[in-house]
């Protein structure tokens, strides 16, 4: 018998509300909460850093193999894991428009994605987790409890992000260019030949357009208790 209790998988496109939601769920169902992106993300700095060129996929894939990752694993709705790599804390840089422009070339590479998989899969053997992603589903935990796609319209993601930066004081951003950015990283996500964003056939999808938050957490948790009666 296995007590540990199942896996919630939860992929989807940049701005679907994945982060929030999946924390919230986290933190209701009594799962840890791993955020795959970050770790895409908190590569991408260390290449930056690195002065190494975004394309040099030797290179890349031997600063990975040296790379050491460590992720905040309890779930906090109101704040995003806190992340170091090679001991440095680098939770909010890994936010900034700089690494964003650059984690999709990162994120294509197959050494890249096999070291990160790796690592994913070793989280998920010790116990209950709520992970999100691109791959989840299809890739790092084929075998998931629970696969949730969470969608919604590129102007909708537009908007929540444009939200996002302004409560952050960041650069103004036309809705438009967010739109375009958003879309092209979408692009790129879905269309790159190794684990593209794409649902799992098993997966429930979520369209969030108009939902909020909240009505969206309570959809998933329910789905999940239904299914395992916790
Ligand atoms: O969810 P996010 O914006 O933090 O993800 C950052 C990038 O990493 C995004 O361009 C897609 C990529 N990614 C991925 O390829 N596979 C994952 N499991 C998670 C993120």
């Amino acid at each position: 018998l296995d007590a540990r209790p199942p896996i919630l998988a939860i992929d989807g496109p940049a701005g679907a509300g994945k982060s929030t939601v999946t924390r919230l769920c986290a933190q209701q169902l009594g799962l840890k909460y791993l955020d795959t992106g970050a770790m895409y993300r908190a590569i991408t700095w260390l290449v930056l850093q690195s002065q190494i060129k975004l394309d040099d996929q030797l290179a890349i894939a031997d600063l990975v193999s040296q790379s050491d990752i460590k992720l905040q694993l309890d779930a906090n709705p109101d704040h995003p894991p806190r992340v170091w790599v090679q001991q440095q804390d680098v939770t909010d840089t890994i936010r900034s428009p700089e690494v964003t422009q650059s984690v999709s070339a990162i994120a294509a590479q197959s050494a890249v994605r096999q070291a990160l998989v790796r690592q994913q899969r070793i989280l998920g053997q010790s116990g209950g987790l709520a992970a999100e992603g691109r791959d989840i589903g299809t890739q790092v935990f084929p075998a998931a409890g629970l696969k949730i796609f969470l969608t919604a319209s590129s102007l909708e993601r537009a908007r929540r992000r444009h939200k996002d930066l302004e409560q952050q004081g960041a650069a103004p951003i036309s809705l438009e260019q967010l739109e375009q950015q958003i879309a092209q990283r979408d692009q790129k996500d879905s269309q790159r030949s190794l684990s593209p964003l794409c649902k799992a056939y098993d997966a429930i999808e979520i369209d969030t357009d108009g939902l909020s938050i909240a009505v969206v957490t309570d959809q998933i948790v329910q789905h999940y208790r239904n299914r395992f009666g916790i």
